[in-house]
């Protein structure tokens, strides 16, 4: 048997509304978007509402539940005081179309925006390769289901509309990090465009967006924040603007980054983290360590000076002096004998024990 509880709910459209009181029936185990059904099946059979899977895995549901951001799929009623009073409003950030339905534009204008993976060069499609390590740390950002909570509850656009235009939000950010970490992505300029073009700097990291998100992706931790030290990191590091001011500007950005990563095995826009996949980005793309390689100096420019960036690449030693050596070494190669017991060090060395036989 269910109580009667008492529901406010904001009624309007772009021209606006006001808040409607409701007293519902509410059962054990039931949802807010029960409790909307139930509104829509006994007392407002026009009440506007988004919703699709009921199980908190396509995102339409999202609203305003007691002011806090929610998926009204995944609110129980359980959370509140039997007494509370449960006010639902629409998503503050976006306009309202009718009711609880707001126009999320906004952010599929800035999906459209954010450039999509660039497949490497010189590898086929269906002959892409990843290591698992790798595709495990995106995968926190993949599970993303696009209910813009973590967008509604940003400051930065919640209260400044004319923010809108420069600023495209934490989930894009973290579809920007995914991108930048994604060991076949040929694009080196995922930070810069984050911070350019996403305007990354007007975050100030109160990890609002984390919080809400009912996917528990940890945006500002593992995407927001390691993209800003990065962008710091490229634009501040001694080494990278030194190498700015040696190489010329066609050096630093006209190739593309999977091209000149194979190159040189060195990418001046690294990825968050080294890439772990075998024959993909940096150093593991490149450089072969065989003993084949002949030994090289670093190139050296028409103008005689070398690039700055030769400096941090691995390049291989020259040849041993003691020739090429196959190892394990053969039986009998070492010729090494201790000395005898009590023996004077000036005294000549006795003979090596394969000579001597
Ligand atoms: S951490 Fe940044 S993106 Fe997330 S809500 Fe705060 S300001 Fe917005
Ligand atoms: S990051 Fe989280 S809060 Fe933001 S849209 Fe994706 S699932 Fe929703
Ligand atoms: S109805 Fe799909 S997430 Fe709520």
């Amino acid at each position: 048997m269910g109580t009667k509880r008492h529901f406010r709910v904001w009624r309007g459209d772009e021209a606006g509304g006001e808040i409607q009181d409701y007293d519902v029936e509410v059962n054990d185990g039931e949802v807010v978007l029960d409790i909307i059904h139930r509104i829509q099946a006994t007392q407002a059979p026009d009440l506007a509402c988004r919703w699709n899977c009921k199980a908190g895995k396509c995102g339409s549901c999202s609203m305003e539940i007691n002011g806090m951001p929610r998926l009204g799929c995944m609110t129980r009623m359980s959370t509140f005081e039997e007494t509370e009073t449960v006010t639902i409003t629409p998503l503050r950030t976006f306009p309202v179309i009718r009711d609880l339905v707001t126009d999320v534009t906004f952010n599929y204008q800035k999906a459209r925006e954010t450039p999509s993976f660039a497949p490497p060069a010189g590898v086929a499609p269906g002959q892409y390769r990843m290591k698992q390590i790798d595709v495990e740390r995106s995968q926190e950002f993949r599970k993303c289901i696009e209910c813009f909570l973590c967008q509604n509850t940003c400051h930065v656009v919640r209260d400044h509309e004319e923010n809108k235009k420069a600023f495209s939000g934490p989930r894009y950010f973290i579809r920007a990090a995914e991108l930048d970490m994604h060991p076949l992505d040929a694009r080196d300029d995922r930070k810069d465009y984050a911070q350019d073009s996403q305007g990354m700097g007007y975050c100030n990291i109160t990890k609002c967006c984390t919080e809400v998100c009912p996917e528990h992706i940890k945006i500002t931790d593992n995407a927001i924040i390691p993209m800003k030290e990065r962008v710091v990191d490229n634009r501040f590091d001694p080494l990278v603007w030194l190498g700015r001011k040696i190489l010329r500007r066609d050096q630093l950005s006209d190739q593309p980054a999977h091209a000149s990563a194979q190159a040189t095995g060195y990418s001046t826009g690294q990825s968050m983290a080294p890439s772990t996949s075998t024959g993909v980005t940096g150093v593991a793309a490149g450089t072969p360590f065989s003993s084949a390689r002949p030994p090289e100096a670093p190139p050296v420019r028409d103008d005689g000076r070398m690039d700055v960036a030769e400096l941090a690449l691995p390049h291989q030693g020259g040849p041993s002096p003691f020739g090429d050596q196959e190892f394990p070494l053969a039986p009998g190669h070492l010729v090494y004998n201790h000395p005898a017991p009590g023996k004077d060090e000036d005294e000549p060395e006795a003979e090596p024990e394969e000579k001597r036989h």
